[in-house]
């Protein structure tokens, strides 16, 4: 099969070389080119502008920062898009981003589908990602072949755009609680005149531990910030996303506006582009 994927970021390079490696033909376009041109190789062709790269694809994927990158391009991969093809909108966007999305693209929607992914570099590096999907159940079993290159599993959430987008939001709060839980405590530890690895020892293999906790507590201790899995400017936009989304439902956001500000005063301090480990450093 032919897939183009938009924006070859951290995730959509990854995900290009998955979809190669299962000995698919990838179509790669990005906003700076030399990223694409990076990219390419077996299998994979750099192409400058987004029609050139979606024309002639059986599936087409958005991977880029925020929604309205997305919106920037959507004009084109409609115009481009073949009769048959599938757009699969990897993008974190949350379900209002979605709407404003499908609402570009209506002339195709019976074919888009709304697919956040779970994990980071390594596994969409291998890909092992969980894709959250969404969107019209035909458009769903056509995009099958390009959910088992880059994904080790996917959960359907429904019918409908937005949900997946939802649901992803709601697994990036617990992400972003765990990685700033884990800089308070070993920020703590270290305050009170403790080894932090004594805090990661004491919680090992217990019911309160987690692989998560002693991978960002690696990365803290060492303050290995870069390369990024997923940036400080990404949680931001994301934690954002997730405050907006629950406006005027009652839900009470204190301790999403505290990861707000936390995350957002290491980005205003040089770490937006560094891993979001690097939130120990607000502590
Ligand atoms: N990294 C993770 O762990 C992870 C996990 C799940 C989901 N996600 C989501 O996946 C998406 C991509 O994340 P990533 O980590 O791969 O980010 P990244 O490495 O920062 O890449 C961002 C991509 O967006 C493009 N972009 C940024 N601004 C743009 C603009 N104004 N117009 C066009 N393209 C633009 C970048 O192009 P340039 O190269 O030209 O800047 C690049 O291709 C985001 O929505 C993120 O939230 C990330």
């Amino acid at each position: 099969m032919r897939a183009a994927v938009l924006g070859i970021g951290i995730m959509g390079a990854a995900m290009a070389r998955s979809l190669a490696r299962a000995g698919h033909e990838v179509a790669v376009w990005n906003r700076t080119r030399a990223r694409a041109d990076d990219a390419a190789g077996d299998s994979i062709t750099a192409y400058g502008t987004v029609r050139e790269a979606v024309a002639g694809a059986d599936l087409v994927i958005t991977v880029l920062f925020d929604a309205d990158n997305v919106l920037a391009v959507a004009d084109d991969v409609v115009a481009a898009l073949d009769q048959h093809a599938v757009w699969l909108q990897v993008s974190t966007v949350g379900p209002e981003g979605m709407a404003r999305i499908a609402a570009a693209a209506s002339a195709v929607g019976d074919r888009l589908l709304d697919a956040p992914v779970l994990g980071t570099r390594k596994p969409a590096e291998d890909g092992n990602l969980v894709v959250l999907l969404s969107g019209p159940p035909p458009a769903r079993d056509r995009a099958g072949w390009a959910l088992d290159a880059i994904g080790s599993r996917t959960q359907v959430v429904g019918d409908e755009v937005g949900a997946a987008s939802a649901l992803k939001l709601v697994c990036n709060s617990w992400v972003a609680t765990l990685c700033a839980a884990v800089g308070q405590a070993t920020a703590l530890a270290t305050a009170l005149g403790l080894d932090p690895a004594q805090f990661l020892e004491a919680i090992g293999g217990g019911p309160v531990d987690t692989p998560y906790a002693h991978a960002k507590g690696a990365l803290m201790a060492a303050g290995a910030y870069a390369p990024p899995s997923f940036s400080v400017d990404g949680v931001v936009k994301d934690v954002g996303l997730m405050v907006s989304s629950a406006q005027g439902t009652g839900f009470r956001d204190d301790l999403l506006r505290t990861l707000l500000d936390l995350y957002s005063d290491v980005a205003v301090a040089g770490h937006g582009e560094d891993d979001m480990a690097a939130v120990r450093t607000a502590f």
